[in-house]
């Protein structure tokens, strides 16, 4: 029974393609609040998005039918509140290991969800949790992934990926990649646990054991990144004296 409800996951229920939207994440949560009866693994993807968001309230900004801009419906009521960092894990090992075989060694994880390569973004990820109570009924998760666009003009940082291998990339057999990849590793969680996937992510994290300079409040510091806690906290150590840190409280200085 377990494995029929999951062989259909992603696999044979609403796939959604929207020509313009504000943001495929704030569709989705609309229609949910509705009542709308949306399985899990709903996909709901943009060819534009108006109002893209990314972490910490900022845009997410996207060249129209370039790149992938798409928000994925989960419903980990297996998980309590407190594991959320796991679907983190989940959605960037499922990532790195889609796009591992077309961009290799340089693709990364930077902690806590963007998808770099080298020093240069290429895709990042918006979880947004919906809670009832003490019951954690669903994900919506959003995935913005630089594929054809190739002008960044004051995006200082960010990469796609024919930037990087000089061709055209067609986005819905990326975005079924990606699904498939996003359903083994959701389904990975759900059978065996974190651990393997944990592995994954840690190894692929950006930085790891390198001594690197970050911005502490203002402060330029060295330290290097040791791990990262099961809640999600970054652990850095500096001068063996480690700290741990959320999201926000410390950024690399590049
Ligand atoms: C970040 O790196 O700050 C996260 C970016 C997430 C962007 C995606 S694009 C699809 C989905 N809809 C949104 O408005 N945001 C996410």
């Amino acid at each position: 029974m377990q494995s029929n409800t999951f062989s259909s996951f992603l696999n044979g229920q609403k796939f959604i393609t929207l020509k313009s939207i504000s943001s495929t994440n704030d569709y989705l949560k609309e229609e949910l609040s509705k009542s709308a009866p949306f399985s899990e693994g709903t996909v709901i993807m943009a060819e534009e998005q108006f109002g893209g968001r990314g972490q910490s309230g900022n845009k997410w900004l996207s060249e129209s039918g370039k790149n992938l801009t798409f928000s994925i419906l989960l419903k980990p009521s297996f998980l309590n509140p407190i594991q959320q960092f796991n679907i983190n894990i989940v959605i960037c090992v499922a990532i790195y290991e889609a796009l591992y075989p077309l961009l290799g060694e340089e693709l990364a994880i930077k902690w806590p969800n963007d998808i770099y390569v080298g020093d240069r973004k290429l895709g990042g990820i918006l979880i947004e949790n919906i809670l009832q109570g003490n019951e954690w009924r669903e994900s919506v998760v959003g995935i913005g992934i630089n594929v054809n666009q190739e002008d960044f003009s004051g995006l200082k940082n960010a990469c796609s990926i024919k930037e990087l291998l000089h061709r055209e990339y067609i986005l819905t057999d990326l975005l079924y990649d990606l699904c498939k990849s996003i359903e083994k590793c959701y389904f990975q969680l759900k059978n065996q646990g974190i651990a393997d996937l944990q592995l994954v992510y840690k190894k692929a994290l950006y930085g790891l054991n390198e001594v690197r300079k970050f911005n502490l409040e203002g402060v330029s510091v060295e330290g290097k990144i040791i791990d990262v806690a099961d809640d999600g906290q970054l652990i850095v150590d500096f001068n063996g004296h480690s700290a741990r840190f959320n999201f926000k409280e410390i950024e690399f200085v590049f």
